[in-house]
């Protein structure tokens, strides 16, 4: 016995809603899963303009889903409900697929509406498994941080108060959330090559000769060298390599200028130092805020980005920032001594 089709019977029953309409939006087919998702019979429906059963905001509209895949002849997917009146609130994935004829002549458009719940369920898992890599993500950076100043003890606490003056001062200059993220990653970890520094010479108390100087000042290139291969979601690897250049060419190890510095090492550069100073090292005592807020004041669009300077001198003087206070909170923006 030969083998046949029936395809209407078999559209009919398909467990999808489909409808198509012709280049004049007329509705010529609808299956019973469509009929049943819109609420509406389905020989109401056939004959019918799409946007007399559909009114919605986008109708008669470059935007209109079936206009914009008719214009670019390519299936789009879409989220029915967002734009469209229906009578089913379950959440519908919607694929408009253009028809073409033999001629290659647009001849129509096939709309398919399929239950969403799964593909939502999909979204929350990957928001989920995305949370859970964030928490990982910090809990390595952290160790990071730790592993570095349990072997400098004179820089202990140096790198979390550094974290905490730039999410200060990336927060005062209207940084996104997220990008105060990645620059709080990369100053919790900004020393990190200095575990590449022997012992005696980090915690050495006097001054430093030529060699020692150069060995320290290998750090930032040492710390690029170990998270260059990490693909976080922000640039912390180039960050760090960064944060003792400074802006007129001055600084190490690149000798980079102006916008050639990424903005967050500017600010990484400017909290580096006024907590280095404000804090005692082996190689002289605590210098202070008022000290460290006249090295930037001397240095202002020279040395240091002077949106970033007078951002941070705002935090110091009038905002009333301090390394110590664990509950020191931002209120909402109104209206070289560093080794
Ligand atoms: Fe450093």
């Amino acid at each position: 016995m030969a083998f046949s089709l029936d395809w209407q019977d078999i559209l009919q029953h398909f467990p999808d809603g489909l409808m198509v309409t012709d280049p004049s939006f007329t509705i010529q087919f609808v299956n019973q899963a469509f009929a049943q998702i819109v609420g509406l019979e389905q020989n109401r429906l056939v004959g019918a303009k799409c946007h007399q059963m559909f009114p919605g905001s986008l109708c008669h509209s470059d935007q209109c889903p079936l206009t914009r895949a008719q214009a670019i002849r390519e299936p789009l997917l879409m989220e029915a409900g967002e734009h469209c009146k229906i009578h089913n609130q379950a959440p519908w994935v919607v694929t408009v697929t253009p028809i073409m004829d033999e001629q290659g002549q647009f001849a129509g458009l096939l709309e398919k509406a399929a239950d969403a719940v799964i593909l939502h369920r999909f979204k929350a898992e990957l928001a989920a498994s995305h949370g859970r890599m964030r928490k990982t993500m910090g809990a390595i950076i952290q160790a990071m941080s730790m592993t570095i100043e349990k072997r400098d003890p004179y820089t202990a606490g140096h790198q979390r108060r550094t974290a905490k003056l730039c999410r200060a001062i990336a927060t005062e200059l209207d940084f996104s959330w997220e990008r105060i993220q990645g620059l709080r990653m990369a100053a919790a970890i900004h020393d990190l090559g200095k575990i590449h520094v022997p012992a005696a010479i980090l915690n050495k108390p006097g001054a430093m000769s030529e060699h020692e100087m150069a060995i320290i000042r290998m750090h930032p290139h040492t710390a690029f060298d170990i998270l260059k291969g990490i693909h976080f979601p922000w640039p912390l690897a180039e960050i760090i390599y960064q944060h003792h250049e400074r802006m007129d060419g001055s600084g190490y190890p690149r000798q980079l200028q102006g916008d050639q510095i990424l903005l967050e090492a500017r600010i990484l550069s400017v909290a580096d130092v006024v907590e280095s100073m404000s804090s005692f090292r082996p190689y002289r005592p605590a210098l202070g805020l008022e000290q460290a807020t006249e090295e930037l004041r001397r240095h202002r669009g020279t040395m240091y980005d002077a949106q970033v300077v007078d951002a941070c001198i705002r935090l110091l003087t009038e905002k009333g920032f301090d390394f110590k206070t664990k509950t020191w909170q931002q209120k909402p923006a109104a209206g070289s001594s560093a080794r």
